[in-house]
């Protein structure tokens, strides 16, 4: 999604903004831009396409000077281009204003401000937003950015500056995060701790209807009506080199690696194997507050909407509590049955998700207690909710989500594991989960240890235009994820399904020419699951089996075979999920394509 870095102090802000905006990339965008106050007036340089395209128009013309700010777009209004690429000038080019999010009344205040005699010069929604702080500029930088943001409606992070009133920075904040790093001597604004770690690991949170300026002195942040707000300062935990790459390839590449790492990490004190049960100590919920459950809602997007799915199928075993799963953009329309004895968890990576976040203020609205399983420290869901775990996986840049999907599934398992004892699981078989779990960080590496006979499969299949993935009981789950893994980073078409599906519908594009990846540990419904591989090789499909031991019952059925250790069946699909993300990275290398910044995808989705 759009990225937003800012700079004040004593430095020459257009290297820090660059520098930021490359620590964003991996957010996907289409265009960037900075605007810089030179001493006289606002310089801006912007391109369409990628960094080095506006580094190239910043050779070509350099822009000096110690106050910026700058911008990675992810067209919504108006095509990538350079016209429609932040920052955004006023008609009178004395205001400059970056923003994430979506104006919904643009259309409304473009007509009302082009009668005042305002030119517009791009078709986006933003540039309102400059000609407004313009029309209401009064000798007060945040005070005119304060008249805007009352004449706005949609969501916004955005940052402002003005010639008239050239020492500042002023941003705000609705829907789209925002922070400020606080350095030594200077200040920086970001809507991502990425932008900014390299300078400073000290970061003030802003929430939604905060408003901040930003000078070199300091910074100060108030409300919608100039009052004061105190906000605390907080430490980023994790170092520079979690969001590089460390002689890996891609990004994605090295986050599949660090899995038996991030799986120990989201269970690190927190597992309690001679009990077989966990310890949460951030979910906020008393005993009685547990056992008082009536039902929960999940409710996530995309590859978290996945691993809520596993979670649901182990919240129903482990506690017997009736659970659904709930698309966010779903839930958040409906009317959905929620009651004060309702748990609702949302699970999202980034903590950002729109609909997830949307979904989440819904059921806490409809009296639901919200648990946010999310990997990113401060984001909002995680500042909103009313409990949760933090899963840390540490910062997922690759756009695919990989680490953390399968710590996900991990906090998934200790809460379902926590519930479950306090309810129907006998200590017997709790220990043999967390047993199970414990195990799974040495399992992961010894699936890690086979990429290179992962690649060598990859390469067969590198050409195909459609795959099936088909799996049973939890690790259908799986078989979704692996789809969507590969149809993401490879643009392979690829539907997964639960096996015995098949053969109402799917089996009919059933040729030589389309491989069914099946994820067939042997579990409680390994047998059945032969039966569906047996109907694809009848009709000369290319098998591709993940299974956990020799069986007999499979010879003579599978074209390629991947191994997986044995564990206990809801834990198989964190198995299975390794060699899937493997299959879809190395096919996509081998396309060509860009694996860490797949077309048209973003990696937080902070607009509807
Ligand atoms: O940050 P979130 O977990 O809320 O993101 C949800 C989805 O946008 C995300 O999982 C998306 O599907 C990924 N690209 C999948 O790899």
């Amino acid at each position: 999604m759009c990225g937003i870095v800012g700079y004040i102090g004593p430095k020459q802000a257009t290297p820090l903004l660059i520098e930021g905006l490359k620590r964003l990339e991996y957010r996907g965008y289409d265009s960037a831009g900075v605007a810089v106050y030179d001493g006289e007036s606002l310089e801006t340089r912007r391109a369409a396409g990628k960094i080095v395209k506006l580094e190239g128009a910043l050779a070509a013309d350099p822009v000096t000077g110690k106050v910026g700010i700058a911008h990675t777009r992810w067209a919504t209004h108006g095509p990538p281009t350079e016209r429609n690429a932040h920052p955004h000038l006023s008609s009178d080019d004395s205001v400059a204003v970056v923003h994430n999010g979506i104006i919904e009344n643009a259309d409304v205040l473009r007509k009302q401000l082009t009668a005042l005699g305002h030119t517009f010069r791009s078709d986006t929604d933003t540039e309102t937003i400059s000609h407004l702080v313009q029309e209401l500029y009064d000798g007060s930088l945040e005070e005119a950015v304060i008249g805007a943001l009352r004449k706005v409606e949609g969501t916004f992070g955005i940052a402002v500056v003005s010639s008239r009133d050239p020492q500042k920075i002023v941003a705000a904040r609705k829907g789209s995060p925002l922070l400020i790093g606080v350095g030594d001597g200077e200040y920086f604004l970001a809507s991502d701790a990425s932008a900014i770690l390299a300078h400073t690991r000290q970061v003030v949170y802003l929430d939604d209807g905060d408003l901040a300026v930003l000078t070199p002195d300091g910074y100060k942040v108030m409300d919608i009506n100039a009052s004061p707000i105190r906000r605390s300062v907080e430490r980023i935990e994790w170092d520079l080199e979690a969001i590089e790459r460390g002689g890996f390839d891609h990004f994605m590449l090295k986050e599949i690696f660090e899995q038996p790492t991030t799986v120990g990490n989201t269970m690190r004190g927190r597992l309690i194997l001679e009990d077989g049960t966990s310890k949460l100590g951030g979910i906020n919920m008393s005993h009685e507050q547990l056992m008082n459950i009536d039902n929960v809602v999940i409710t996530a997007c995309g590859t978290s909407w996945h691993s809520a799915l596993i979670g649901e199928m182990m919240i129903e075993d482990f506690a017997r509590i009736p659970t659904e799963v709930e698309y966010a953009s779903e839930f958040r329309y409906r009317n959905p049955i929620v009651t004060p004895r309702t748990l609702c968890i949302v699970i999202s990576q980034s903590g950002e998700t729109a609909d997830t976040l949307a979904a989440m203020r819904e059921a806490k609205r409809r009296g639901a207690h919200t648990l946010g399983f999310v990997n990113v420290v401060g984001s909002t869901i995680a500042r909103e909710d009313d409990g949760g775990i933090y899963l840390h996986a540490g910062p997922e840049i690759g756009v695919a989500s990989t680490k953390a999907f399968t710590s996900q599934v991990i906090a998934l398992a200790l809460f379902a594991l926590k519930l479950g004892r306090k309810r129907t699981l006998s200590v017997m078989r709790g220990r043999e989960i967390a047993q199970a779990l414990d195990a799974l960080p040495k399992q992961i590496q010894s699936i890690l240890d086979q990429a290179a006979a992962i690649e060598k499969i990859a390469d067969s299949y590198k050409d195909a235009h459609n795959f099936l993935y088909l799996g049973r009981g939890y690790n259908f789950p799986a078989a979704l994820e692996g789809a969507l893994k590969l149809k993401e980073i490879s643009y392979i078409h690829a539907e997964g399904y639960p096996a015995a599906e098949m053969k109402h519908g799917p089996i009919a594009l059933i040729d030589e020419s389309m491989p069914v990846v099946f994820i067939a540990p042997h579990d409680a419904v390994f047998d059945k699951i032969v039966s569906n591989i047996q109907e694809v090789k009848a009709r000369h499909g290319k098998t591709i089996v993940i299974t956990s031991r020799d069986e007999p019952a499979l010879e003579g059925l599978i074209d390629h075979e991947i191994r997986i250790p044995e564990t206990v069946d809801m834990l198989t699909p964190v198995l299975a999920s390794i060699p899937l993300q493997l299959l879809a990275y190395y096919i996509a290398v081998k396309r060509g394509a860009n694996v860490d910044q797949p077309r048209n995808l973003a990696k937080s989705v902070t607009v509807e």
